[in-house]
């Protein structure tokens, strides 16, 4: 006798759906899209198929065709010109500058549209760091007032809400109190509360030209080792006033996500990255895996550890594929 046959609830297609606990949807995604100078461009990252750098008209189009497919929420991201990177990353406050320029554009034409800014040096830094650097040490509290110039500048813009994606200590309750002095009280903060030294940004920074000029990110990013840290910056977000917890990367610190979602009650996100993409393509244009299949696994999967937002390349192809 056997009383108990789990594999009753598995014998149909309406069955396993009736009962599947987790079901991922475009409402959830923040599309990470690339942005560059000049016009008419789409510009393919070899490290990333089926992604491109697009110029602001092109990348108009592609958020039109995007929202027709329901994804309402993109995250920028910037890539600068050499000649305007500095020490101090002036460019990014400029408020004439590439970046501004394209998110009043978008807000302009998709006022519907949520539009998560960027907020970290290392875009438009000479050194590629995301604070500033002095004699090789990255400076903390130098480096927020930046920020806090950059966040405000995104706001006037039109930003829904400012992503800081920089590590410093105390950026939150900086950038909180700096949008609420300059009357952006309903601009919202969507922290990287858990980001940690990780070698899956390694296409992304290829899209921007923005790694590092020398060293590594460790004096600020987290070490990859570390869970129960995540936990005391996840204590100093909520407490400086944000408004979403990100775990970043995704696939490698599910653990992280299903802390953070057990622990805080505020929305907890997660960034899929860009070497967590790219390794799914590459295996999958040689045939080794079905790309397809372990996107949705991939995406299920973070959303089942906890987070209900997820930034990821695959939004896109998630939106037609998904069945
Ligand atoms: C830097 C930043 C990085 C990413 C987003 N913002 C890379 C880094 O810290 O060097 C990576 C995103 C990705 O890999 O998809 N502020």
């Amino acid at each position: 006798m056997m009383l108990k046959r789990p594999r009753r609830n598995r014998q149909s297609a309406a069955v396993r759906n009736l009962v599947a606990e987790t079901q991922v949807s475009v409402a959830d995604f923040i599309y990470p899209v690339f942005l560059t100078e000049g016009n008419k461009k789409k510009i393919a990252i070899a490290s990333m198929p089926g992604i491109y750098r697009f110029s602001l008209d092109n990348l108009l189009k592609e958020i039109e065709e995007c929202a027709n497919l329901g994804i309402m929420s993109f995250a920028p991201f910037p890539q600068i010109s050499e000649s305007l990177k500095d020490k101090y990353a002036t460019e990014s406050y400029n408020a004439n500058g590439l970046y501004m320029k394209a998110i009043s554009q978008i807000k302009k034409e998709f006022p519907e549209v949520c539009l998560f800014t960027d907020v970290a040096m290392d875009p438009y830094s000479s050194d590629g760091h995301d604070g500033i650097v002095e004699n090789g040490q990255i400076l903390n509290d130098e480096t927020l007032e930046i920020l806090g110039k950059m966040a405000v500048a995104q706001a006037q813009a039109g930003a829904d809400m400012v992503a800081p994606s920089d590590m410093m200590d105390g950026r939150i309750k900086y950038l909180r109190e700096t949008l609420d002095n300059e009357g952006f009280k309903n601009v919202g903060i969507l922290a990287y509360t858990a980001k940690y030294a990780s070698a899956f940004y390694g296409p992304f920074r290829e899209a921007l030209d923005s790694a590092p000029k020398f060293g590594d990110k460790k004096t600020y990013q987290m070490n990859p080792a570390n869970v129960r840290e995540a936990l005391v910056e996840a204590e100093l977000d909520c407490a400086e006033g944000a408004d979403i917890l990100m775990v970043k990367p995704a696939l490698a610190y599910l653990d992280v996500i299903k802390t953070l979602h057990d622990r805080f009650d505020l929305p907890i996100a997660a960034y899929n990255v860009s070497g967590e993409y790219a390794m799914i393509k590459a295996a999958a244009a040689n045939n080794w895996i079905d790309g397809t299949k372990a996107m949705i696994e991939c995406l299920t999967s973070i959303k089942r550890a906890g987070a209900k937002i997820i930034l990821t390349y695959f939004a896109k192809e998630y939106a037609l594929n998904k069945t």
